[in-house]
């Protein structure tokens, strides 16, 4: 039900390139901070209220699991709030909304936590690469949890888990975020180490301790120490603005020569990519803590470097973006894509919009520019590969179909609004 509210009307869009986008867009909340405080809000029997939801299929599709479950959601539209009143009446979560993204694995931890059974008929995501959820499995085993793992299905049960120590070999984000939700009222401390520390992960905790939960991070030991409570309170909680879709529209303004403000966000959570933008030529304006402008006053872009990394690094969710406006910079730029095996899936779709990338080996392309890219009908395949093929049609000479809009939907609420606001000719059509 929430999930068809927030389905897009059409499935191409229709972007005519060519115009420079000038204005202020309003960032939305954060949709990698909104589902895990969703998921954080069955672990108490009161009810919560999480503020700043994005109003977006990934949201929706969240709030129709918790509904199938068996909780109460009422979502607030004018607030863009939403309150749950948990419960569980069914620990099952269907396929059909399972595979729409891997976010549904986080109710694993809130459901273990509370009910002491969780089942789930498999998990989606974009086809970035090949994506397990083995670290979250471990932390639940470690926490005491029984896993089944079936080819349809994994099964996950414990009668009481108790506090441990857990070391990540890899700072998963959503790892991280289960472990949190597993043991907050698990019996006794649990450490965890080499723990994801991108500001999601820490506004879960904000969340957590907002509901009563006793959780200490070290930042720089990349440490979260849990001591596990009886029981959780509801709780009022605002996410933090979208980092990726600030990065994104601020390339948005650099790839058209625009001048756009970009408001309602958190400059401390996107200092990598201002970094980036900045070495490339783009001014960004620092209005406030809450504001920028960006801006490029130069006549030409300059190339770059990028490896993405986990955060404090630059991060993935950014790379196809950047992929797009590397294509206007003067120079070879190169790209390194160190957390997915498989996320170049614009890249195809750039060169047939004349963008000049070459592969240098498994992990890394190359694009040489400035190139003047031409309006093509294109395929999005992922959510931040498809918002690059809109950037790079922006700048393009002549109409673009961009097919695919659904996976776009996924994670940018009002795109299209939002860039007609700043003079962008786009629109969304059923089919071509
Ligand atoms: N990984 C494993 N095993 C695990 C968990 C992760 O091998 O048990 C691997 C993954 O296969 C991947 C890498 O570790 O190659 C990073 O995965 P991580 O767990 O950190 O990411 P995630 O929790 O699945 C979240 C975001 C992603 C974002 C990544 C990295 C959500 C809902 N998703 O995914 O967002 O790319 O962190 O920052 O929070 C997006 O918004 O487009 C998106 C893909």
């Amino acid at each position: 039900m929430f999930l068809k509210l927030f389905l897009p009307k059409g499935n191409v869009a229709l972007v005519e390139g060519g115009h420079i986008l000038r204005g202020v867009i309003e960032i939305s909340g954060g949709k990698n901070a909104s589902l895990p405080c969703l998921a954080a809000s069955i672990l108490s029997a009161e009810t919560s209220t999480i503020e700043n939801i994005p109003f977006i299929t990934d949201i929706g599709c969240m709030l129709d699991i918790l509904t199938h479950i068996g909780s109460k959601v009422v979502l607030h539209e004018s607030s863009k709030s939403v309150s749950i009143t948990p419960n569980v009446a069914c620990p099952v979560i269907p396929s059909e909304l399972s595979k729409r993204m891997r976010a549904s694995t986080l109710l694993l931890g809130s459901l273990l936590a509370t009910y002491g059974y969780a089942k789930i008929e498999g998990y989606g995501g974009c086809p970035i690469g090949k994506r397990p959820i083995d670290l979250h499995l471990r932390a639940f085993k470690l926490l005491g949890a029984k896993i089944t793992m079936k080819e349809n299905f994994i099964e996950v049960s414990a009668r009481k888990l108790k506090g441990a120590k857990i070391n990540f070999n890899f700072p998963s984000v959503g790892a991280t975020e289960n472990a949190l939700l597993a043991s907050c009222m698990a019996d006794g401390k649990t450490i965890l180490t080499n723990v994801a520390i991108e500001p999601e992960v820490l506004d879960l905790v904000n969340m957590l301790k907002a509901m009563g939960a006793d959780i200490v991070v070290d930042v720089n030991k990349r440490t979260i120490i849990v001591n596990g409570c009886r029981d959780l309170e509801g709780c009022r909680h605002r996410v933090i603005p979208d980092r990726i879709e600030v990065g994104t529209y601020a390339v948005a303004s650099a790839i058209t020569y625009g001048n756009i403000q970009l408001c309602k966000l958190n400059t401390c959570h996107i200092a990598e990519v201002i970094k980036k933008l900045v070495n490339m030529g783009v001014t960004i304006d620092i209005i406030s803590c809450g504001h920028i402008r960006v801006i490029v006053e130069e006549e030409e872009l300059r190339s770059t470097d990028i490896i993405t990394r986990p955060y404090p690094g630059f991060p993935t969710d950014m790379q196809p973006q950047f992929t797009s406006l590397a294509t206007k910079a003067r120079g070879t730029s190169y790209i390194t894509e160190t957390i997915y095996e498989n996320r170049f899936l614009h890249v195809p779709e750039l060169k047939k919009m004349g963008a000049k990338i070459s592969i240098v080996d498994q992990r890394t392309i190359a694009i040489k520019g400035p190139t003047i890219l031409k309006g093509s009908s294109l395929h999005a395949k992922d959510i931040r590969g498809g918002m690059a093929l809109v950037l790079a049609a922006l700048s393009a000479q002549g109409v673009s179909y961009i097919d695919g809009v659904e996976h776009i939907w996924r994670g940018y609420e009002n795109f299209i609004e939002k860039l007609e606001k700043v003079g962008a000719k786009v629109r969304v059509i059923d089919s071509v």
